[in-house]
């Protein structure tokens, strides 16, 4: 069994680096999820070894047998997590040690191996380092991470797999809503569920993004930028979008925002964006919102705002909800004023513009 604390990275360079000009032109407008960088990490497990041959190296394909374990029943796991320029002109990541501790949450409910989080958290410190050259220059840049693991063993049985391969690749993004629209418009899913009780919704695991891409799709041809999950149980309560979670602003002082019972995904924006409400005095409310309650609150105008949020796409006003039975508006359907405020407020953390009283932001250099 290999000593996972001194886990020892090894660093081979890329030997035929892109032209400067060219990447600099790549990344006045990256988008999200289009360009990737030069480098990634991997570190290999087996049942004998344990973790091992932990690498940073160049990017490139990677050769997989066909009936590699992952390719069929989808054991495999991710997570999101961006690295900033600060307003100094260091870098950091934003809280690594949750995403760290979320990736082996999510590795046991998938019945994987634990990758240690000093071995997380080196992978990601080393390709942020190697590649620190490819920060987009766009206002809001930011490099995106993508740690993620997969079950590797060569075997068709129905069991957990005996070999993983954990990687991590890197992405220059903008915006991640195309649009740069000031508020989304959402699709109420009343024909899918995300997640259901017992099931896999609090883990960062693919196939819950598998599942929800039809209903993600029926969104995309209504022209709504996301989709809205209901519990599975009684398709009554607002659960989450497809990759963030949301807020209810109320006229009362009350912030409301469904609870975590094991079916929707604990976003570590989720949990900042809860301490800073606080902070702003507001009455954090974490309760089951029915989507009934949304359109009626919406209309009787208790219901000041709504918002989404998440690692990729920050804090977004929803400004339009959308369903078979028709459409409503949260208040005038642009952007919410303390939507702006905590949005503005966990930037201004993240890209140390302000103060971290908080310990959130890790410098790296
Ligand atoms: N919910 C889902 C389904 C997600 O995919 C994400 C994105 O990671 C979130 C919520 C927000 O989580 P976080 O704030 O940790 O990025
Ligand atoms: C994130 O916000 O990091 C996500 O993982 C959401 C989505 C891009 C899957």
């Amino acid at each position: 069994m290999a000593n996972d604390d001194t886990l020892e990275f090894t660093v081979e360079k890329t030997t035929s680096p892109i032209d400067p000009a060219k990447r600099e032109q790549f990344l006045e407008d990256p988008g999200f999820g289009n360009l990737f960088t030069e480098h990634m990490a991997m570190v290999h497990y087996t049942d004998e070894k344990g973790w091992h041959n932990a690498r940073i190296q160049k990017r490139e394909p990677i050769m997989m047998d066909p009936a590699s374990s992952v390719l069929h029943y989808a054991q495999e796991i991710f997570e999101g997590m961006k690295a900033y320029r600060l307003a100094d002109g260091d870098t950091a990541l934003f809280r690594p040690e949750q995403n760290a501790q979320r990736f082996q949450r999510s590795a046991k409910r998938m019945a994987m191996p634990e990758l240690p989080e000093v071995t997380f958290l080196e992978s990601v410190e080393k390709l942020v380092d190697i590649d620190r050259d490819w920060f987009p220059s766009v206002e809001g840049g930011s490099l995106y991470l993508r740690p993620f693991m997969f079950a590797s063993e060569v075997f068709l049985g129905v069991r957990p797999s005996r070999e993983y391969l954990y990687m991590v690749i890197a992405s220059p993004a903008g915006a991640y809503f195309k649009s740069g629209a000031p508020a989304i418009t959402i699709w109420v899913s009343e024909d899918y569920s995300r997640a259901a009780p017992g099931g896999t919704g609090a883990a960062k695991c693919g196939g819950n993004y598998a599942a929800s891409l039809v209903a993600q799709a029926e969104a995309i041809e209504r022209s709504c930028d996301q989709v809205v999950f209901l519990d599975a149980a009684e398709g009554r309560w607002v659960e989450e979008l497809g990759g963030m979670n949301l807020f209810f602003v109320m006229d009362d002082g009350r912030l409301i925002t469904p609870p975590v019972t094991g079916t929707i995904l604990p976003g570590i924006t989720r949990e900042s964006i809860i301490i800073l409400a606080k902070e702003e005095g507001l009455d954090v409310v974490e309760e089951p919102y029915s989507i009934d309650q949304w359109r009626d609150d919406a209309a009787s105008g208790r219901l000041l705002e709504t918002f989404a949020c998440g690692t990729a796409a920050v804090v977004t006003s929803v400004g339009t909800v959308k369903s078979s039975t028709g459409e409503f508006k949260i208040a005038s359907g642009g952007p919410g004023q303390l939507t702006e405020k905590l949005r503005q407020k966990l930037v201004d953390i993240q890209r140390g513009v302000v103060e971290d009283t908080h310990g959130w932001v890790k410098r790296l250099f």
